[in-house]
């Protein structure tokens, strides 16, 4: 069916769109990345609107990801709360949704009521529906920050290779995935204590359950997804008649956790993935309520499209779990029908990299007053239907934007336009939609309205230029200034040809405007003032402008990117606080060399605090005892007291000077020294042995 020509549409079967894109985690702002899934949603969306019905609808919507570990963690390196932080996140985001021209309809939360009223129903019919269960497992607990760690605060040596300092649930040199009990020294990475393991009860959803594999295998096999995916959870699900390697879903988390309660279990949080697709609904639900449309009405609709889009590295997220526990929880809720796909955006070949400097900080960009259409036109030139990373290339977007779109695209308006207001006093001809240039254009319609419903953005932008080529080669040909220059000498019929040309060309440009508006909203609004036609619509590619059509006069529609901007764009980020680079050896007077002799003369040991208690009197002295494994606790004066509160220090391990002779100070004798880095004016750090060292072991 012609989506851009329209007219074959089935009035009696409304059709409904539910789209959205991955909800951000609320713990930073948007990097490219975001927007880039952005654009490529906000492009289908449009795509989507421009063929609407009149009983159609679509709702686009986004929220923040705010619930989880991270965010808390976050928040408190912050000296914030999480609530707090995510408000301030929140705040940031219009700028670049309206900057970039993402057309949401709606931007939620997870931090909703809306969401904690539909995370608990979806729980508690999978909990109806036997597929909940619970069982006690053990898991690593910080006993300093006393709390159970996520897999990803946990570091240590990997049990396989061996390399130190990998996460909790993989390793990234040797790629072992394991669970973190079976690193080797694990620390924690918030307080740098060692875990100890402790029981908890926690609750599962039952997706190894053979009505849940049933469903995924079928569920997998329509058209709701990329063949690349289909190949991935063919893997996980294994063969028909073979075991599938999916095991039951934890979905729980222990307090303190920021996130949603689970009903009935006191203490006990949904984990954030959990809660989070949830989101799309709550956010669905929000929306509605402006239209005084009820979630369940709308969701129970016959033909409505719930679209995701998301990145590559949450597919098991989309395509096991959240199709599951919405086909589990039952009528009204609606299992996902497509589930979009995108790769990495990469920076000349390169993954972008904030702490380098590399890539592009979407902020900036329209801070420096660069066109977001250039942006969306780039990108669009590069998107597809495909799994693959896109990349970035400075020159490339350059010439992209200059040579394709203003030079291909806008030139064909500001070439016409001219001729059209001095000779014909901004009218059209009587006839130009008989011209062939006019048919191969309209021609194009049902292809490009078949890729862009496949998200084949780049082929689609590739067939539009050629179609841009091909009308500056009928304007070239045609050579109409050659006429124009001995316009008073014209035949009736030389004006008449004159007239023509000019008008198929304005026709050719609107077509073009008309396929391009998905990608470039606002110039084609500007191009729609220009021509004197109302919004765009995919219906209108079957018609033609109005013989002795008026139109207005042409305003300058785009500007060429000058590379300088682009330079700009791409300087490293200015440090916020300038700072003299210290390196350790002058920050501090390096000393003379010693002697391996000279270093032996000190008596350096491992001591456990044992009591630790301020002093008065002193601004900075703690008294500490501490055990050397010898006949008696040693007493040691160290000057630590603007870091640490004494109550912390007891149980820890710390290495101590035990050689050095005793001093007499003001508040009693100290029989050593513990070691600690330092910073003038900043903090006191102690050191702490591997697990494993006790009291009194000679450290050298
Ligand atoms: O990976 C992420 O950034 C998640 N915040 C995406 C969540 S998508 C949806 F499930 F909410
Ligand atoms: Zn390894």
């Amino acid at each position: 069916m012609n989506a851009f020509a329209g007219g074959n549409f089935i009035m009696s079967t409304p059709r409904h769109y539910f789209i959205t894109t991955a909800l951000p985690y609320a713990n930073g702002v948007f990097h490219v990345g975001h927007i880039t899934e952005y654009i490529q949603a906000d492009i289908f969306v449009r795509h989507t609107r421009m063929q609407l019905n009149e009983n159609d609808t679509l709702y686009f919507v986004g929220a923040d990801d705010v619930h989880g570990a991270a965010i808390m963690v976050k928040a408190e390196s912050e000296g914030t709360t999480p609530k707090a932080l995510v408000a301030k996140i929140a705040a940031t985001r219009p700028k670049c949704l309206n900057g970039f021209l993402i057309s949401f309809d709606h931007w939620h939360s997870t931090d909703s009521p809306e969401n904690v009223a539909l995370s608990q129903d979806v729980y508690r019919r999978l909990k109806a529906n036997g597929l909940i269960d619970r069982k006690t497992i053990e898991q690593f607990y910080d006993p300093v920050k006393n709390m159970f760690l996520p897999d990803r605060f946990i570091k240590g040596e990997c049990p396989r290779c061996h390399a130190q300092d990998q996460y909790g649930d993989a390793c990234e040199q040797c790629s072992a995935v394991y669970s973190p009990t079976e690193l080797i020294h694990p620390r924690s990475t918030l307080s740098g204590a060692t875990p100890v393991l402790k029981q908890s009860e926690h609750f599962f959803f039952r997706l190894s359950d053979p009505q849940c594999i049933d469903f995924l295998r079928e569920w997998t096999q329509k058209d709701r997804l990329q063949e690349e995916v289909v190949n991935k959870i063919n893997e996980w699900l294994g063969d028909q008649d073979g075991k599938s390697a999916i095991i039951d879903w934890d979905i729980s988390r222990d307090a303190p956790y920021f996130g949603i309660e689970i009903p009935d279990a006191p203490g006990k949080y949904f984990y954030v993935w959990l809660d989070a697709p949830i989101g799309y609904l709550a956010s669905l639900k929000a929306c509605l309520a402006k239209d005084n449309i009820a979630l369940e009405d709308y969701l129970s609709r016959d033909h409505l499209n719930q679209i995701h889009f998301i990145g590559k590295d949450i597919i098991y997220f989309h395509t096991l779990f959240w199709p599951a526990m919405m086909r589990f929880a039952g009528s009204p809720y609606h299992v996902p029908d497509k589930i979009c796909v995108h790769g990495f955006i990469t920076f000349s070949g390169e993954k972008m990299s904030k702490s380098r400097g590399t890539g592009i900080n979407p902020e900036r960009y329209l801070d420096l007053n660069l066109n977001p259409e250039w942006l969306r036109y780039y990108l669009a030139a590069k998107l597809n239907d495909k799994i693959e990373d896109i990349d970035f290339n400075p020159d490339d977007f350059v010439a992209r934007v200059n040579s394709d779109l203003i030079g291909k695209f806008v030139n064909i308006g500001s070439r016409a336009a001219p001729f059209i207001k001095k000779y014909f006093a901004n009218a059209l001809s009587d006839r130009f939609d008989h011209v062939d240039i006019v048919g191969k254009v309209k021609s194009e319609a049902d292809t490009l309205a078949a890729q862009f419903n496949r998200r084949q953005f780049s082929a689609a932008v590739r067939k539009i230029m050629e179609l841009a080529d091909a009308v500056n080669t009928y304007w070239d040909q045609e050579a109409p200034w050659a006429l124009a220059k001995r316009f008073d000498a014209l035949t009736d019929e030389e004006r008449a040809h004159l007239h023509t040309v000019c008008s198929a060309t304005l026709e050719c440009f609107r077509l073009l405007t008309l396929y391009l508006k998905p990608i470039l909203p606002r110039l084609a609004a500007d191009v729609e003032r220009f021509l004197n036609i109302a919004p765009l619509k995919a219906k209108d590619a079957a018609a033609c402008l109005p013989a002795r059509h008026l139109i207005r006069d042409y305003e300058h529609l785009m500007a060429r990117i000058d590379p300088k901007q682009i330079d700009r764009l791409l300087e490293p980020p200015a440090d916020p606080a300038p700072q003299k680079k210290q390196n350790p050896s002058d920050a501090v007077p390096a000393l003379p060399p010693i002697t391996i002799e000279d270093f032996a003369k000190m008596d350096l040991r491992v001591g456990k605090i044992v009591d630790a208690v301020a002093v008065e009197g002193s601004d900075k002295l703690i008294r500490l005892t501490v055990d050397l494994n010898e006949d008696q606790p040693r007493t040691i004066f160290a000057g630590i007291k603007k870091a640490f509160k004494p109550e912390d220090l007891i149980g820890r391990l710390t290495p101590v000077v035990a050689n050095l002779a005793p001093r007499k100070m003001k508040f009693g004798v100290s029989e050593g020294m513990v070691l600690a880095a330092s910073e003038p004016e900043g903090g006191i750090y102690l050191f702490t042995p591997d697990q494993g060292a006790k009291p009194g072991m000679k450290i050298k």
